[in-house]
């Protein structure tokens, strides 16, 4: 009798995004906005990559066929991620901006991780998680916010929609497989709830940071009306970051899952906006 194939709840998707065409300031032509979403992209290869290292790191003893399947395509796309970002990045460079002093932080953020006591497969798989949380919940709200979507330049829109979808559809598999792996006892638990303090503290630093190091690159560094605008499309009423909040709170009930956010209905819209197959 055939027994019907296994595979991943989600694909990985190849792409090869251009970006000669992109404006120095592509988002809102707002140096302090573009500059966030250019931290972050400093921010992924070497991310993404440790956080396929900390899955690959346990992937041997995960034992549900179907999460094994999911593993395989969540290093996929992560790796497909970092290889777009690492372009976008290197684009930068070409036109002026230093990146490499990013990365160089970014490389100092993650070696946070080398510290004693923080230096095993358990606490770099819970930073993952908890970084992937964090970048599920950033994803869904800016699949939301058609206004963020929209001041978003054409060159690059594409990029970080399907980069938002996919990180969603893979939100729960670094939770699945530690919960698989760990299980979730109290010191299970409290390792996740820590690494995720920790991790929330070092990415809001490094954004920060980014945006600073950015806007000192452009002569902007002590414009306080950049800081001031752009500090309130963080976390004024309707910023980008203020409005994860309640979402990043929900981390820490005990009978949380990636998936008690529904974001399917996002995932729907812009598959079909991008042409991506529905799944
Ligand atoms: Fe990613
Ligand atoms: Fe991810």
């Amino acid at each position: 009798m055939a027994t019907a194939k296994l595979t991943s709840a989600f694909p990985v998707r190849r792409q090869d995004f251009e970006f000669e065409e992109v404006p120095r300031y592509w988002v809102n032509g707002d140096a302090f906005m573009t500059h966030v979403f250019n931290g972050m992209s400093a921010l992924f290869p070497d991310g993404e990559r440790f956080f396929v290292a900390s899955v690959r790191a346990v992937r041997e003893v995960v034992s549900d066929p179907q999460l094994q399947k999911d593993i395989g395509a969540f290093i996929g796309q992560e790796a497909m991620h970092a290889k777009e970002h690492e372009k976008f990045n290197r684009g930068a460079i070409e036109n002026g901006y230093d990146l490499k002093v990013l990365e160089s932080w970014t490389k100092n953020f993650l070696a946070v991780a080398n510290l004693p006591g923080l230096n095993s497969k358990r606490v770099h798989l819970a930073a993952t998680v908890a970084l992937e949380h964090f970048t599920g919940i950033l994803s869904a709200q800016l699949l939301r916010r058609e206004d963020i979507v929209e001041s978003i330049d054409e060159s690059m829109r594409s990029l970080w929609m399907w980069h938002c979808i996919e990180e969603n559809e893979h939100k729960a598999v670094a939770f699945d497989t530690y919960k698989l792996v760990y299980g979730e006892g109290p010191l299970n638990y409290a390792i996740r709830m820590g690494t995720m303090l920790l991790a929330t503290m070092l990415i809001m630093v490094a954004i920060h940071a980014f945006v600073a190091e950015l806007l000192r690159q452009d002569d902007k560094l002590f414009n306080g009306r950049e800081w001031m605008s752009g500090m309130r499309k963080l976390w004024g009423k309707k910023g980008m970051f203020r409005q994860i909040i309640p979402e990043f709170v929900d981390y820490f009930k005990p009978d949380f899952h990636p998936w008690n956010h529904d974001t399917e209905f996002l995932l729907k819209r812009y598959r079909k906006r991008l042409g991506f197959q529905q799944h």
